[in-house]
């Protein structure tokens, strides 16, 4: 049965690469046998996903994983308690996707979705009554979703309730930026209002970006614009940039965890690729607080703050989906994703009183990136010079941490990502020198 509606999808669609071949066969096996999953995890390629497949793996639960390719390694495919792997041969966030996804659910019969991309929660949100007939998802209800993801809905409710924010101005044209200029100066970040954009038929992430001049100011707000909308206009903070990670539900905290990124890729708006946990901020903690409980906002949510010189926080924003913090928060003692699991399956969830401070995290890919970065862009706002990122890229080998991808008791994800880091970056070693 799941043999003959992944293959016709798959034959209508795209030509198979021969390792999603394997794969189709594989489900086709499970057709016959009929088996339910506890969840289900999309988004396989990304390493909330990965964390979420050990940590409810680890505890006996039955988990199956989807994602749209594996042409390049999807390391939670190779995780020893993937008990099944599906590759939607349809784009992410499409309507196909989620015809692929719908089948899927008929005949798994998976009890809890989890979802953590831009792309895939969007579509989820936009087909969401229809999906919860069939499967609990993992995901908190709107509005408070919504307005978690607006960030200018946010921050006019955090300027309510007196958390401090960036001083802000939304600007809707590249004629606007003057105006922005004089009241913001410069350094300054824009950026949009939602970080991700749909046009109707493809979506795409955009991530923040530092001016230092006008001219850098007008072409970030045409590029940021350039489809409509308006983007936010900041002053820049240079300080300490903080990730708080809560989980809620019923208005009360079950769990909490925090940790502070010393060094993102990209340099500015990117992700964390060195970071250590810290004891639970007593102000940035109660502020995260307030604003999840007023909006009222269950499941998990990381909340970001970025301090400025002199040591004050402002609110960036809340990320109210599973992201690459938990992976740091399951090492230090918190399960979020178990947590998950067991809320969205309306079980009951024990708090989580503590959690290990002092453990370091690193994103080694992100990182040679991160500091090759730095080089190149040496002298802008917040970058350190060659010398000091070099030094000190070096320098965190000497110190003891966690490696993102690796666990010794699942070694096979860490092997596929770094496989798929090399091909990628050997790839593209040879397309340069045969353009050469
Ligand atoms: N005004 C700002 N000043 C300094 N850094 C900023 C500013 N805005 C964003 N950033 C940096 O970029 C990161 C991403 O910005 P954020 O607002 O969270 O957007 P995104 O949706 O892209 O994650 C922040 O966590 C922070 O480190
Ligand atoms: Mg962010």
């Amino acid at each position: 049965m799941m043999s003959d509606s992944v293959n016709t999808f798959r034959t209508s669609s795209c030509e198979l690469p021969a390792e999603d071949r394997e794969i189709t066969t594989h489900n086709a096996r499970l057709a016959t046998r009929d088996v339910a999953y506890d969840a289900l995890v999309l988004d396989g390629r990304l390493r909330q996903s990965l964390t979420t497949v050990r940590s409810l793996g680890s505890r006996g639960l039955r988990v199956a994983v989807m994602e749209t390719s594996d042409s390049s390694g999807v390391p939670a495919f190779s995780s020893r308690w993937c008990q099944q792997r599906f590759v939607c041969p349809a784009n992410e966030g499409t309507e196909a996707y989620f015809t692929y996804l719908e089948q899927l659910l008929d005949r798994t019969d998976a009890r809890v979705l989890i979802t953590s991309s831009d792309a895939t929660i969007a579509l989820i949100r936009r087909h969401r009554e229809q999906l919860e007939r069939r499967v609990r998802i993992a995901l908190a209800k709107e509005p408070a979703l919504s307005t978690a993801i607006n960030k200018e809905q946010m921050l006019a409710i955090a300027r309510q309730l007196g958390v401090a924010v960036p001083r802000t101005v939304t600007v809707g044209a590249a004629s606007d930026v003057g105006a922005a200029l004089h009241e913001i100066g410069l350094p300054a970040v824009v950026k949009p209002v939602e970080s991700w954009g749909w046009n109707g038929q493809q979506g795409s992430r955009i991530v923040p970006q530092l001016v230092v001049t006008p001219d850098e100011a007008r072409r970030a707000v045409e590029d940021l614009t350039r489809f409509g909308g308006t983007v936010l206009f900041q002053e820049f903070l240079s300080g300490r940039r903080e990730s708080l990670s809560l989980f809620s539900a019923s208005g009360e905290v079950y769990a909490r965890f925090a940790f502070w990124g010393k060094r993102t890729y990209p340099l500015l708006g990117g992700i964390y690729v060195l970071r250590q946990a810290i004891a639970f901020p007593l102000d940035t903690g109660e502020q995260a607080e307030r604003l999840v409980r007023e909006i009222g906002l269950e499941g998990y949510a990381q909340v970001e703050f970025r301090r400025d010189g002199a040591g004050k926080p402002y609110l960036m924003e809340i990320n109210p989906r599973l992201n690459m913090a938990i992976a740091h928060a399951v090492s230090a003692g918190v399960d979020f994703p178990y947590l998950l699991y067991r809320w969205a399956s309306g079980e009951q969830i024990d708090r989580v009183k503590s959690y290990r401070t002092g453990g370091w995290m690193r994103h080694l890919n992100g990182d040679i990136r991160a500091t090759a970065a730095a080089v190149r862009q040496r002298g802008r706002p917040g970058v350190p010079p060659p010398a000091r990122a070099i030094r000190d890229f070096c320098l965190s080998f000497f110190t003891p941490m966690k490696y993102d991808y690796v666990d010794w008791v699942d070694p096979l994800p860490a092997w596929k990502a770094t496989k798929g880091f090399l091909t990628h970056h050997l790839g593209r070693l040879q397309g340069r020198r045969r353009t050469v």
